[in-house]
């Protein structure tokens, strides 16, 4: 048997457990693409065995590499990929909703196709868990720790800027663990009004108001400095957050869910059975169809 396994678009912390323990099951039965979608077009497959470091298996990252690959979405490129997935008996993709379109694509086309939920913005459709979640919001919520007490120092507020691309979980976790004095999740939520009441009405106690905005709402310098310029004093900073977000060492709970997901994986193979694992609201996985 010949197992094709892949990650794509961003990284997420969890992916490295999750290809080391399909790798511990089938061994020399595994094959990579190289940076996802970009390796299968390029024909840049070689045995699991080539990257495979126990001492990463813990680490954030991911030893076969990652990339976003528009070029999939061309028919000539896609045609390639497809012919060199079609030389494995199953093909393996972890990644987020864009990734999942691509996976569907090789399923609509023949492939046997199993999809992961990989990404640190939890924006897999009708999946409440994908890897790399967790250690996001562990990260965000240790920034904010770090910061806070500098910004109360100075009498003043911050704005934290979260990654999660489109999709507000990131945000709505760290604003809960961290009690937030307020979350912008989508543009509706940015109201200049209420957020300036906020700030002040914590300033004047000689307090500090803590927000968590997700990225790509509006420039977060841009929401700074709208603040500052109402409330008529420079008092309001800001911080993004980044890529520690991806880059964090993998939670506890992190590395249960990728070893969940992997054995899962492996279930699937060994059952012949394909589609997408997914995570239900009591984090149970199980395994559904391609959306059509
Ligand atoms: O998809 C994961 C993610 O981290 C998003 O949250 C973010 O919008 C994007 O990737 C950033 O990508 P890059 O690090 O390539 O700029």
């Amino acid at each position: 048997m010949k197992i094709l396994l892949l990650c794509s678009g961003g990284d997420a912390s969890g992916m490295n457990r999750f290809i080391y323990e399909i790798y511990n099951k089938f061994k020399k039965e595994t094959y990579f693409a190289l940076a996802g979608f970009t390796g299968l077009i390029n024909g840049e497959i070689y045995p699991l065995s080539k990257v495979i470091d126990e001492n990463l298996k813990n680490s954030a990252g991911t030893m076969i590499k990652t990339s976003r690959c528009p070029e999939f979405k061309q028919r000539k490129y896609f045609h390639v990929a497809l012919e060199n997935a079609k030389k494995f008996d199953y093909v393996i993709i972890c990644g987020g909703n864009g990734s999942e379109k691509g996976a569907k694509e090789l399923f609509d086309n023949g492939v046997k196709t199993i999809f992961v939920p990989g990404t640190i913005d939890n924006d897999v459709l009708d999946s409440f868990y994908s890897i790399g979640f967790s250690t996001a919001v562990k990260e965000c919520v240790y920034a904010v720790d770090n910061i806070m007490p500098s910004i109360r120092s100075l009498n003043n507020a911050c704005l934290f800027e979260v990654m999660g691309r489109y999709e507000g979980d990131i945000a709505k976790a760290v604003n809960k663990e961290v009690k937030a004095d307020y979350v912008v999740v989508e543009k509706k939520d940015l109201d200049y009004n209420k957020i300036v009441n906020i700030i002040l009405k914590k300033y004047t106690k000689g307090q500090s108001a803590c927000i968590i905005v997700r990225e790509n709402i509006e420039k977060i310098e841009k929401i700074a400095n709208n603040l500052n310029k109402a409330i008529g004093l420079d008092i309001v900073k800001y911080q993004v957050i980044g890529r520690t977000q991806r880059g964090g060492k993998p939670t506890e709970e992190e590395l249960e869910m990728a070893k969940k997901f992997a054995f899962e994986a492996v279930n699937c193979i060994k059952n012949n059975k394909i589609g997408r694992i997914l995570v239900d609201k009591n984090m149970k996985m199980f395994v559904t169809n391609f959306k059509e």
